[in-house]
Formats: structure tokens, sequence, C-alpha cells
């Protein structure tokens, strides 16, 4: 049970609180008014328009703007009855009454802020149908008492909750490791935790529980949470998976990200739990997605070092978002630098031949890349132990020497493709996957080739049903 007084830090305010604040606030941008309405160390507005149109920006990303603001003034020593006598002046009782129960007895002292208000339950203030008392107020990360000065913006906007591990045990019920297809909260299992759907104030998000596995130690593991957290805080693209937050207090790390509905790459070509096969155009919108989000990283100094189909996320409109960062590597400031390591790591069915000896490029990137697109032609896994060859990638010399026709190397499963387009992507994976690094385009040069097919295909799909549509209407005889 909490009990909320006026006196209550708004940086101690319960999750579940903040939810139905933001319930209430976020609907025709009510929480503009109170945002305007508050005042720095100095007396001054604390927020500009500037600030406002940030807090504004976060409903792309599914943030509530009330809790982004209440997150960034919560950073200083306010309290709840500063935030009562605003909603007061504003006439939002309603707001009043989810700190405040008793809000009548507030409304008496508006305006005097020395009167405490009577303890209350935290129960009370929830609604009951949202009540979740195990959680409280995830707090943002990082952003000092400083005020609204650029760098304390960028972490408030950065907006990641560090959540509690019990928190995250009742957003996952009690970490549920049936598969989500029978009632359970378990997504998936990889190399390094496992994922687990859970529950944000009716939100849905990825929780993925790290595990320290067999050849990584907790050291390692420590510092692929480091890497990732550090690479989200700062490269935001609509082709990268968002992260919500992190824990770091239980047994375990954990990282909390935007839930992606349509799973991963790798299950839905292989059209795991019954998914439907994957047509021509969405293999194009998805290739050209996951390029520009590859060239995004690559454009900002960061090699991904494990690009695979298990690590591009699909969201519910198959929109591709890159995953896992937590082998990220930033480079130096230009894109075709090459470093050496003693650390060999990612995927070996997805690895060119110069990351197996410890070069770290972004042309390795690039060759990855060239498996995922074999593996988006075929509908093919990247290794197939009981296949010959078991590498995907090997099957470029089997084609390249006319063992392999390319028609048979196409998806049986896929709709709507045209030969010569598929000639046309396949040309773009063969040129990723040469052996020698500077022979391969960078990410930068294959986008427009593969955004042009994307486009030709959508044309003529679109075209085609317009077409079957005319004929079947009778309004089109063809001889
Ligand atoms: N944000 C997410 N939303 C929905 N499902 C997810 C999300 N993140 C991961 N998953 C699911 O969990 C599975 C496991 O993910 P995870 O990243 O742990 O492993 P992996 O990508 O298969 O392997 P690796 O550990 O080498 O990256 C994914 O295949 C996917 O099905
Ligand atoms: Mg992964």
């Amino acid at each position: 049970m909490c009990d909320v007084t006026r006196d209550t830090p708004v940086r101690k305010l319960r999750f579940s609180t903040l939810r139905a604040l933001s319930d209430l606030l976020d609907p025709q941008h009510t929480w503009r008014s109170v945002a305007t309405d508050i005042s720095g160390a100095s007396g001054e507005a604390r927020y500009s328009q500037q600030h406002i149109r940030r807090f504004e920006a976060v409903v792309l990303q599914g943030k509530s703007p009330t809790m982004e603001m209440l997150f960034d003034w919560g950073t200083t020593d306010c309290t709840v009855g500063d935030l009562v006598e605003i909603l007061l002046r504003h006439q939002l009782l309603a707001a009043v009454s989810v700190l405040l129960p008793d809000h009548s007895s507030c409304h008496a002292s508006a305006g005097s802020s020395g009167a405490s208000g009577s303890t209350l339950q935290y129960e009370a203030a929830a609604r009951p149908s949202e009540a979740c008392p195990e959680i409280s107020r995830p707090a943002v990360m990082e952003p000092d008492s400083t005020g609204p000065e650029e760098n304390t913006w960028s972490g408030t906007e950065a907006g990641f909750y560090t959540f509690t591990h019990r928190e995250l045990t009742v957003m996952t019920g009690g970490w549920d490791d049936r598969p989500v297809k029978d009632g359970g909260c378990l997504l998936g299992t990889g190399g390094f935790g496992v994922v687990f759907r859970g529950s944000m104030g009716g939100t849905e998000v990825a929780v993925k529980k790290l595990n320290p596995m067999d050849d990584s130690s907790l050291e390692d593991l420590r510092t692929q949470f480091n890497q990732e957290i550090q690479t989200l805080r700062s490269l935001k693209h609509e082709n990268l998976v968002s992260m919500v937050g992190f824990s770091s207090d239980g047994e375990h790390l954990c990282l909390v990200y935007e839930f992606m509905p349509g799973g991963s790459l790798l299950e839905r070509l292989a059209c795991a739990d019954g998914a439907s096969a994957l047509s021509w155009l969405s293999r194009c919108c998805i290739s050209a997605g996951a390029a520009r989000g590859l060239q995004y990283l690559h454009q900002n100094n960061h090699i991904h070092r494990d690009v695979k189909s298990g690590n591009i996320l699909l969201d519910e409109d198959l929109v591709p978002k890159i995953s896992d960062f937590g082998l990220t590597r930033a480079s130096a400031s230009h894109t075709c630098s090459t470093v050496m390591t003693g650390r060999i790591v990612g995927t070996t069915a997805y690895m060119a031949p110069e990351a197996l000896r410890g070069e770290i490029t972004p042309k390795s990137d690039v060759f990855s890349f060239g498996v995922v697109l074999l593996e988006i032609l075929s509908g093919l896994p990247p290794v197939d132990e009981s296949r010959d060859p078991k590498l995907l990638m090997e099957m470029k010399d089997e084609i390249e020497d006319e063992e392999l026709s390319l028609e048979d190397f196409v998806d049986g499963k896929m709709q709507g493709w045209q030969m010569e387009e598929v000639e046309r992507m396949y040309d773009v994976a063969s040129q990723c996957l040469c052996e020698k690094k500077n022979k391969r385009p960078t990410i930068t040069e294959n986008i427009p080739l593969i955004r042009s097919q994307a486009k030709l295909t959508f044309f003529s799909t679109s075209i085609c049903s317009l077409f079957s549509t005319i004929s079947s209407r009778g309004f089109l005889q063809l001889e």
C-alpha cells in the first residue's frame, strides 16, 4: 500500500497513478495547460514551446506526454501539493482526485501550499480496473535536477523507465514461460536470454531477461546490457526497435522494448504458428526498410555486428525494425574504418570472412545483410544441418555455377513475383556476399536498388490487382 500526501514528491508517485493521470490529461492536450503553468527555480516558466513540442513528439513513440512532463518535472523537488495547485487552477478536479481522492479538502486548501493533506491510500487513487499495486512508478533514467537544459531534456526524451525486478515480475505474469499462444507470456528464447510479453498499464511491451549462457560471463552480459542502452538512447529511427526501459536491481538484467506483434523475420519466413507466407511485395518493402535501418546505423558510425533475420522484428504493418544492439560498436568517425578485435562475436551463418578473423567493419554488416536477402528470396533458414550445403550463403556458389536455378531457389510459398525482379534482388544479395569486403557495395549504395525494386513491385502489384478487379466486374473482356 502506498500513502500519497501533498508532501509526496512527484517523482515518488506510482506508475499506475501516473497512468491514471495520463488518461485524464493526454486527451485534447490538456497536459499542455499544466506544463505552461509550471515554474522554474527563479519563477520563470519552466517549459518553452520547444520543450512542449518535444513532449508532444513522444506520442509518435506510443508514449504519454503527461508522463514525460511529470518525469521531467519530477527531477526537481516538486511535490504532489505543487501539482494539485496547478490542477486546481485549471479546474482539473478529476485529476486532483486521482492524487488526493478527498479533494473537497484539497479544494478548500487550494492556494495554501502549507496545508498537508490527509494520508490517502494508493488503491483509492488508482482506477480499480487498472490498479496494479505491485507496480510503483518507474523513474526516468539519469536526468538530474538542473532544469530543462538541453542535456536534461535529451535524457528525458530518450525516455527510458527504470523498472524494479518486482515490477517486471508483475508485468510478465510472474515470468509465465508458457508460449503466448498457450496463454502464457513467452515470446522466444535467444542466445542471451528469454523474451516475455508484458503489460505496462495496458500497453504491450517485450521484456528480455538476460541470462549468462555457457560461453558468456556475467561481465560480458553487463557490457552488452550497457551497450544496448547506450545505443538505443542515442539512435532513433523508424527501422530500429525502440527501447522502453530496463531493470538492473534484481538477479537478472532486463531490457524492455516496444512490442513487435509480427515477431522476427526469421519466424515469419518460416511461417511460424501458421502465419501466411509473405508476398513478394512485402518482402521487397521489408528489405528496403531493413536496409534503411542499417544505413542509419552506419551513417551514425555504428556497426551492428549481428545482422540476421532473427534480429529484424516486424510490427503489425510488417514494418521491419532492427534489434539487438548488445554487440554494436561505435566505429571511428568514418564509416569505412576497420578495427581488429580478439573477441569474435556474431552468428556464424551470417558472418563475413573478415569478421571471422576479428575485423570489425561496416562491410561485414553488408555481408550479413546479403544472407538475409537470400533468406527473403528463398524462405530457407540460414543454416540447416540436413541440407547440402548446410549454409545458405554457400548456395550462392551453386547458383553461380548453374547447379541450382534461381527459379528453384525462390520460395515456393511466395506469391506475386516476377523473374526479372527476383533477379535484380538476387544481384544485390550476390554483391553484398562478395568475399572481398572492398568489392561489396556500402549499404547506402544498395538502398536505391532495393527501394526502386519495392516501388516497381508495388506499382506492378497495384496494376495487376486493378486489372483483376476490372475484369472480375466484367468491364474488361479479354479475348
Ligand atoms: N520487441 C519484441 N517484440 C516481440 N517479440 C520479440 C521482441 N524481441 C524479441 N522477440 C521475440 O523473442 C525472440 C528471441 O529474441 P532474442 O533477441 O532473445 O533472440 P534471437 O534474436 O533469436 O537471438 P540472439 O540472442 O542471438 O539475438 C525473437 O525471435 C522474437 O520472436
Ligand atoms: Mg535477437
